[in-house]
């Protein structure tokens, strides 16, 4: 490593190993394999895949290239002198440009920061460096598998190219496939990028205000599961509280992690079927889960040609209300809710039955990539 690069590693947040973060080096392989699934995909594409255009690529949603750290920005009005820090967001921007559809929430993730120092401003934007975007980058294009691939019997092939290349190890799945493109949360001293598929980014911000992936957390390997884009921060007692959904068995996980970073043991929550569930609420007694009727059912996919995500409007929705530090879910009490869906919280309180405030409040949901903005409330 360059000294130069060294010297930046020892600036702002510290510098040395991260306890319970592991480095990302996926080992994917070249080769005459690699080559024929690509023919493979190349071939399915043309034969089955209708051009739709890719609103999300183009205007303003158009991918962007990283941008160093470019000091000294035009400042309209007064930065105090004692502001000291970096203001810094996430969000899809894809590298490479799709092999067939793409869905908003398919982009790798890239996170742009305002550092704030001496009353002066630099901005700076960098991919967050998943292992998904370190394989693509070493073939030099996309080859995971995309959201707004996943419809018909269409979907369910790509499926099978994104599995036949981690069965064939042409790809290293071993490190997950998330984008860390959804949101960044600050815990334990760490700036995590989080993607609901996948484990939390660890994001270090340096001196002059550029942003690098360390690696991802496990948690001193006790974090085996997905973890969400919103989890939840307890700033009286420095905790956060989150979980991962998976479409096997147990399908809600919920986890504890302390103030000093130790991550308890997992809380399996029993539903019934597989599910999406984007975000849950905390109060200061109770974890309030949302089993939510958008179901994950690949067989209506190809049957029906929907998305692999499907939203049924002839079941119920439910709350379950659960001890925030319950070791199993045998006290959780279900509250049932008429049919819709809800994608995130705005404030929740406990006053003698539950009550939330929740905002985004759906009675129905198209989830459909032809049409990405039509979410109808
Ligand atoms: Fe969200």
């Amino acid at each position: 490593m360059a000294e130069e690069e060294q010297n930046k590693l020892k600036g702002y947040g510290g510098g040395g190993a991260v306890k319970g973060m592991v480095e990302v080096n996926p080992q994917p392989q070249k080769g005459l394999t690699s080559k024929l699934i690509d023919w493979v995909e190349k071939l399915i594409v043309k034969l089955m895949y209708y051009p739709q255009p890719l609103h999300y690529l183009s205007g303003n949603f158009a991918p962007v290239d990283e941008t160093p750290p470019t000091t000294d920005l035009i400042v309209k009005g007064y930065l105090p002198e004692c502001l000291n820090g970096e203001f810094v967001r996430v969000g899809p921007n894809p590298k490479f440009a799709p092999v067939a559809g793409y869905h908003w929430f398919d982009g790798d993730g890239m996170v742009h920061g305002v550092r704030i120092k001496d009353g002066k401003a630099t901005y700076v934007s960098r991919f967050v460096t998943t292992s998904r975007l370190k394989q693509e980058e070493f073939f030099g294009g996309a080859k995971f598998m995309k959201i707004g691939d996943l419809k018909g019997l269409f979907g369910l092939l790509m499926v099978n190219m994104q599995m036949l290349r981690g069965k064939t190890k042409v790809l290293d799945l071993s490190y997950g496939q998330g984008t860390g493109n959804t949101a960044l949360i600050y815990h334990h001293g760490k700036l995590l990028a989080l993607s609901e598929a996948d484990k939390p980014y660890v994001l270090k911000v340096l001196e002059d205000g550029d942003l690098q992936t360390l690696g991802m957390m496990d948690y001193d390997k006790r974090l085996g599961h997905s973890f969400t884009a919103h989890p939840k921060v307890d700033p009286v007692t420095g905790e956060m509280f989150t979980f991962g959904y998976s479409h096997t068995p147990p399908y809600i996980t919920y986890r504890v992690i302390s103030k000093d970073g130790f991550m308890h043991d997992p809380v399996p929550i029993t539903i019934s079927d597989p599910i999406m569930m984007h975000d849950f609420a905390i109060t200061e007694n109770y974890a309030i889960f949302m089993d939510l009727p958008l179901y994950f059912r690949p067989k209506d996919m190809v049957k029906e040609k929907k998305l692999i995500f499907t939203f049924d409007e002839t079941k119920k929705a439910r709350f379950g209300v659960l001890p925030r530090y319950a070791k199993d879910d045998l006290l959780i009490r279900w509250f049932e809710l008429p049919n819709c869906f809800i994608f995130h919280n705005g404030a929740c309180s406990f006053l003698f039955t539950a009550i939330c405030t929740l905002n985004s409040l759906l009675v129905g949901i198209d989830f459909t990539y032809e049409d990405q903005n039509q979410v109808h409330c």
